[in-house]
Formats: C-alpha cells, sequence, structure tokens
C-alpha cells in the first residue's frame, strides 16, 4: 500500500483517480473544492488553495511523519475556470492578464510549490518515490483554433503557457532527483470526453489518428504505470495519451 498524495482531486477526472487509487492505497487528496475530512482509515481529504505558499507548506509539513511515496499534481486553473471569472461574461477575454496572473499562479507557481515541499519534507533517498505532474498536448501545441468557433468553451494562451512551463520543470526535477531515488515525470492527455456536443466530438476527433476523445480510464492507465515499479526506469518523460495527437 502506497501512500499517496493527490492535489486536484475534485475535479472531473482527479475524482475518478482518487476514487481509483483509493482501493489498494492510502490516499491524501487536497484541492479548493474539499474541506478537511477523514473518509476512512486509508482516504483523507484537505481543502487547499495552491495559491498559497504558506498553507501548501502547512499541508506537506503536517503529513511527514509517514512519507508521502507519489505526489500527482493533476489541479489546474483551466480555461472553462477562467471563462467564468472573465468579465463581462460574453467577451471571451482571451489576452486577459489578470486571467494569465492567476493560471500561471495555479498551474505553474502552484505545482512548483507542491513539488518544493515534497521534497523539503517527503523525500528520502532510502525510498522509491514517483511525482507525476499533469500537462496537456496543448502545451507543445498549438490549438487547431477552428474547432472552438461557435462553442462556449476554447484553449487560452494562458493554460498552454503554464503548462509549457510544467514540461522544463519536471526535467529539471527528474535529472535532480533520479540518483535521488525520485522519479519525476509528466503526463501530457489529449481531451478527455465530458459530456462534449456531438458537434465539438466529430471536430476534435478528425485531429486524433485514433478518431476518439480519451476516457478517464486511459489517463489513469498512465498514472497506474508511473507509479508502479515497471516504470523504475521512465524518468523525465513527457509521456502522451493523446491517441496518436503528437505524431501527425
Ligand atoms: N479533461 C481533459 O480533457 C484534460 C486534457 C488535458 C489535460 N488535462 C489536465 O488534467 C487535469 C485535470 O483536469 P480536469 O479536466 O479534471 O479539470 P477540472 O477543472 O475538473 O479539475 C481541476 C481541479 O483543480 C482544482 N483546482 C483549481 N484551482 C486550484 C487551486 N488554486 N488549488 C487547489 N486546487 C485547485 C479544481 O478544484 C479541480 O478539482 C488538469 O491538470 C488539466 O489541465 C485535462
Amino acid at each position: 500500500m502506497k501512500k499517496i498524495c493527490l492535489i486536484g482531486g475534485s475535479g472531473v477526472l482527479g475524482k475518478y483517480y482518487a476514487k481509483h487509487l483509493g482501493q489498494k492505497n492510502e490516499v491524501h487528496v487536497a484541492d479548493i473544492g474539499l474541506k478537511n475530512q477523514k473518509k476512512s482509515n486509508n482516504f483523507y481529504t484537505y481543502y487547499l488553495d495552491i495559491q498559497n505558499e504558506s498553507k501548501i507548506q502547512d499541508f506537506f509539513e503536517k503529513n511527514k511523519k509517514k512519507p508521502f511515496d507519489v505526489l500527482i499534481n493533476n489541479a489546474a486553473y483551466t480555461t472553462e475556470m477562467a471563462m467564468k471569472d472573465i468579465k463581462p461574461k460574453d467577451n471571451m477575454d482571451i489576452f486577459s492578464s489578470e486571467i494569465f496572473d492567476k493560471t500561471i499562479n495555479v498551474n505553474l507557481r502552484g505545482i512548483f510549490l507542491c513539488c518544493k515541499y515534497f521534497i523539503k519534507f517527503h523525500h528520502k533517498k532510502n525510498i522509491d518515490q514517483r511525482v507525476i505532474n499533469i500537462g496537456t498536448i496543448y502545451a507543445i501545441h498549438g490549438p487547431h483554433h477552428d474547432i472552438y468557433k461557435d462553442e462556449k468553451f476554447f484553449s487560452s494562451i494562458s493554460y498552454s503557457t503554464s503548462k509549457a512551463g510544467i514540461i522544463g520543470m519536471t526535467k529539471w526535477l527528474a535529472s535532480k532527483f533520479a540518483k535521488e531515488n525520485t522519479n519525476f515525470n509528466l503526463i501530457s492527455p489529449a481531451g478527455v470526453f465530458n459530456n462534449h456536443t456531438n458537434r465539438f466530438v466529430e471536430k476534435y476527433i478528425k485531429l486524433i489518428p485514433k478518431n476518439k476523445m480519451a476516457t478517464q480510464k486511459q489517463i489513469y492507465s498512465a498514472i497506474k504505470f508511473l507509479i508502479s515499479k515497471d516504470s523504475d526506469y521512465v524518468v523525465g518523460q513527457n509521456l502522451y495519451v493523446d491517441g496518436g495527437f503528437s505524431s501527425w
């Protein structure tokens, strides 16, 4: 049984990961959408805003008695969240500096801080530890903007920028800590189906060699691999789970 810390565990994918990881592990799930609660002897939730450094420090410090074996940085201020904050709502202000700052604060600085305090309070050279950061295909590849035309959502410049930063950060940490038994890797998923309209799905899957959107299970399978013994020589990788999107 591993002790796993999942940051960003109350959203669409996070809930799925939390539920499945919780079946065989001790899981600590932190998110702005959760309360401090012991749900069972091996499942704990916490309110945590990863924009707040001192709270992140407290969270990792309070849990340090038995170190985390795994840290999964899944939290993100997504374009969907940004759209709720953009005012006026009918103006998709793609160059909003406010949204840019918040996106970088959560998606890049927040993940940096979680890695920082994981290393400070949990990193132990004598145990096999894993850190998985979650990126996106839109970190390396620009979105096909046309497919978002006429949709109520889009993919923001801030989101891509923040997720691109995580790639460099993951590789830096990977080469720094590999010798000390902590493997850092990144998963870059393509769009996961979540009740999108048929119109959007049709446009999107034309860009995917598999001709399908991803499922939650397919992304979770990559997480399972990266926390397993089978991946102990996999270090600093950006693992695309994208149905071939990046292979055109
Ligand atoms: N769903 C997809 O199609 C897709 C594709 C590529 C990458 N991703 C990535 O997968 C991850 C999960 O995506 P999702 O679709 O489940 O999104 P989601 O919006 O449902 O989940 C994001 C989670 O992050 C949490 N969060 C946001 N700001 C936070 C903060 N300041 N502090 C703590 N927690 C915070 C939210 O409360 C939420 O639980 C994200 O990193 C996202 O970028 C998702």
